[in-house]
């Protein structure tokens, strides 16, 4: 007898699209047979982690037969020394990735909603529509979060609203007085899910304090991650701040053992190196000042970006241009999958070497040019891991 996985499934899992990730470096080196490919398709850090991170790194190898602590404590002591805060209102997650998924489970169910801009980043659609619950996708206006159309857009069934400051893929944020005017109106029993993975990198004077709605007793989770400016995507360590109920709440449905103990000292570290972090801000501002300059110089318009990426329009296919760098080995993320005009790419920002490279590919495909021979900056003279 042959049975049919299709009809044991649960009926919403049938409709979720797989994220669908940067293509990996390595990757796209074997399939091209090159090799110092670059990736500016995942919004990581090119300076590589703290070496105070890579030190702990090391120097943890007696943990590593061990289960690592489950309740992650000395990252949620530290993190509570940072924020003034109790331990008990941080929950370190697998990536803040794990932690949206987690808020999900705590709320949505068939027949709940949850109110999202569009587009954003697709985790958010993907763990609600995983519940079984209904995504509401508000469209964003002037390419930011329109904070207004999704208060309205709130019904009586919306259980959680995300709003994602820095918006990935967009890099625009929402304002302090856009947020007030938002939860002044918002009823009171809707979740708000501050979503800050590129928190550390806004210079704006107007970003918002979302744990000013914290302490003022509303029902609000933010969420930061390790990822981005502490350069350990490959560690997966992210954490969510709420309060001491809401953590508690996540606990439950968080499965034991969900942060390495390589993560966790790694992270731990990261908090101490406050010169790692404030050169990864400035190699990336001035990154951004560089792109800004070139793309205009090539009358091309980039959307103006609060995070370590930016949108441009280049004015060609999308796809094909994407295809075209990547013949290039310079690995960017075309903008389809996330319901963006087709001719769209998301550009992260590299060290000043690779972004002058990625210019000179851009330059080519845009041009009609054939890939030049020869040896681009190697990706190993530059990412500057101890
Ligand atoms: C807005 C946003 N939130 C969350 C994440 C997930 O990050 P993490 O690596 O902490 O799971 C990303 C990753 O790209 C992101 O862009």
């Amino acid at each position: 007898m042959s049975v049919s996985l299709k009809e044991c499934v649960k009926g919403h899992v049938d409709n979720i699209a797989p994220y669908s990730p940067g293509k990996p470096i390595e990757i796209l080196e074997q399939q091209l047979g090159i090799k110092n490919a670059l990736k500016f398709a995942s919004n990581e850090n090119p300076l590589g982690p703290s070496p105070l991170a890579i030190k702990a790194i090391r120097e943890s190898t007696h943990l590593w037969n061990r289960y690592p602590d489950s309740t992650s404590f000395f990252l949620r002591q530290r993190l509570s020394e940072q924020f003034g805060l109790s331990m008990d209102q941080f929950v370190i997650g697998n990536g803040s990735n794990e932690l949206i998924e987690l808020v999900c489970h705590l709320f949505l169910g068939p027949g709940d909603e949850a109110v999202v801009g569009h587009p954003s980043f697709p985790m958010f659609k993907i763990a609600i529509d995983l519940m079984g619950a209904k995504s509401v996708m508000v469209p964003l206006k002037d390419h930011r979060f329109d904070l207004g159309a999704m208060g309205r857009a709130v019904s009586p069934r919306t259980k959680i609203v995300f709003v994602c400051n820095p918006n990935n893929p967009t890099g625009t944020i929402v304002t302090e007085p856009e947020v007030q005017e938002f939860m002044r109106t918002l009823p009171e029993s809707v979740i708000v899910v501050f979503d800050e993975a590129y928190h550390e990198y806004v210079q704006h004077k107007q970003y918002p304090d979302s744990l000013r709605y914290l302490k003022e007793g509303r029902l609000v989770v933010t969420l930061r991650t390790f990822s981005k400016v502490y350069a350990l995507a490959g560690l997966r360590v992210g954490y969510g701040i709420s309060s001491e109920e809401m953590i508690a709440l996540i606990n439950r449905v968080r499965m034991p053992f969900n942060v390495s103990c390589v993560g966790q000292v790694a992270a731990l570290a990261s908090l101490d190196d406050k010169s790692q972090l404030s050169r990864s801000v400035k190699v990336n501002s001035e990154g951004m000042a560089f792109f800004e300059r070139e793309l205009s110089a090539m009358g091309l318009g980039t959307v103006k970006s609060e995070a370590n990426f930016f949108l441009v329009d280049l004015k060609m296919d999308g796809r094909t241009a994407c295809d075209e760098l990547e013949r290039r080995g310079l690995i960017v993320r075309s903008m389809g999958p996330f319901g963006l005009p087709g001719s769209f790419v998301r550009i992260a920002m590299g060290t000043q070497r690779e972004n002058e490279r990625l210019v000179e590919g851009l330059k080519e495909v845009l041009g009609g040019r054939k890939p030049k021979k020869g040896k681009g900056p190697s990706r190993k003279d530059h990412v500057e891991i101890p």
